[in-house]
């Protein structure tokens, strides 16, 4: 072994400088492109956000309505993509079927981007734009199969969050129930180097392209300690139970020293800045469902924690029983926020591409002594 000092898992490493956002968890604040997420959640369409991060700035109406119009043009599937959805298992979880479907997007390229007049550099606007418009009728698709219910085809007169829900469950919730799920989307859009992000980060550095981007970071937001963490934390309220039952459960839990999903963070260490706008959206959808069962839990689990550990929430916590509410499989979930995060990680793929250095880290050698075959 060397002496050489090791960051494992990169913690508190900076390897290069963005634009999209900066986290702050002194402040415990998150902006995108300068602009506080809360702000952004209180007042934009996510079309607007996604624009924004791509971009640098927010839309003018006029580039609005052009960059709306455009991703409802390429919002239909190819009936290749119902296919390979078809041909796969069907207890396959949805995150794998997102992900493969992705991945064949990637084979469609060569004659979509003549069609659409896309640049030959695969790591372009042109194709966030099309990953950004096909992962709400993907997840969609999937979830409707899962239920085995006929597809909705995309509507081009919803915007992007009703035309979700619309394809998603064929009836539109209440606007404040449609208005969580964007909140939800704007608040899950973007988060700096996070794991996802970075993996998406180091296969663009390679020049590769962007759907192989985009699917080594749906890999990478799969697993529970990332974004897989919104759907466990569905299964933990589930196997809690109800309110009553959390100080006996996390007594066992803790004494196992099991990880509680949905709780703690990286960088926040004192409360994620995306928790009290993502938790106020919640009380709107636990207000109008009448779950009272379900607020007790919530709260109670929280409270319990955060008392005994000392450690927050993550914007998991709330959005896994808001999707719940919404009526989404929990399985659903993370593909959801794949849906949300493509906005972000196909801004820092553009990013990592403008000004590119291969990503390719060192490591120190613990192995055995250089020795020969006998
Ligand atoms: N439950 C129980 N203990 C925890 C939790 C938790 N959720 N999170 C941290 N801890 C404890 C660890 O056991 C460790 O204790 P120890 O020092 O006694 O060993 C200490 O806090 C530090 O934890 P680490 O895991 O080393 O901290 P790290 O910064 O690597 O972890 C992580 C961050 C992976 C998010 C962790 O908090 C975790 O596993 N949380 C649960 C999964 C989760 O909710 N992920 C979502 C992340 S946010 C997002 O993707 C939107």
């Amino acid at each position: 072994m060397s002496d050489t000092e090791i960051k494992k898992g990169l913690a508190g490493v900076v390897v290069d400088e963005t634009a999209i956002s900066k986290v702050n968890p002194e402040t415990n604040s998150l902006l995108y492109r300068g602009y506080p997420v809360q702000e952004l959640a209180a007042t934009q369409p996510f079309e607007a956000v996604a624009y924004l991060l791509w971009h640098g700035e927010l839309p003018s109406a006029g580039q609005l309505a052009e960059f709306e119009q455009r991703e409802r043009s390429l919002r239909s599937l190819d009936p290749r993509t119902l296919q390979l959805l078809d041909a796969m298992p069907a207890d396959a979880h949805p995150m794998d079927l997102v992900r493969t479907a992705v991945s064949q997007l990637g084979a469609f390229d060569g004659t979509l981007h003549e069609a659409n007049g896309w640049t030959d550099r695969t790591l372009d606007l042109g194709r966030a734009e099309y990953l950004f418009a096909q992962l709400p009728t993907i997840v969609a698709a999937v979830q409707r199969r899962r239920r085995g219910l006929p597809l909705i085809a995309p509507r081009d007169d919803l915007d992007y969050s009703r035309n979700f829900l619309w394809m998603t469950f064929g009836e539109l919730p209440s606007d404040a129930a449609v208005d969580v799920f964007r909140v939800s989307l704007v608040l899950y859009a973007e988060h700096s180097f996070n794991a996802s992000t970075f993996t998406a980060r180091v296969i663009a550095s390679t020049t590769s392209d962007m759907y192989s981007a985009v699917v080594g970071a749906v890999g990478a937001l799969k697993g529970p300690l990332h974004g897989g963490a919104n759907e466990a934390v569905m299964h933990v309220l589930e196997e809690i139970g109800r309110a009553e039952n959390v100080v006996p459960w996390l007594d066992a839990a803790i004494a196992e020293k099991r990880k509680i999903m949905g709780f703690g963070h990286r960088v926040y260490k004192h409360g994620d800045s995306r928790v009290p706008t993502m938790h106020a959206a919640l009380q709107v959808l636990l207000e109008e469902s009448g779950r009272r069962d379900l607020a007790d839990l919530y709260a109670v689990l929280e409270a319990e924690f955060v008392a005994r550990k000392g450690i927050y929430p993550n914007l998991d916590y709330p959005s896994g029983p808001a999707y719940h509410l919404l009526g989404f499989d929990t399985e659903i979930f993370t593909p959801i926020f794949v849906a949300a995060r493509v906005t972000g990680w196909t801004a820092h793929i553009m990013e990592q591409s403008a000004s590119n250095a291969l990503i390719r880290p060192l490591s120190a050698y613990n192995g055995a002594e250089e020795r020969h075959v006998p």
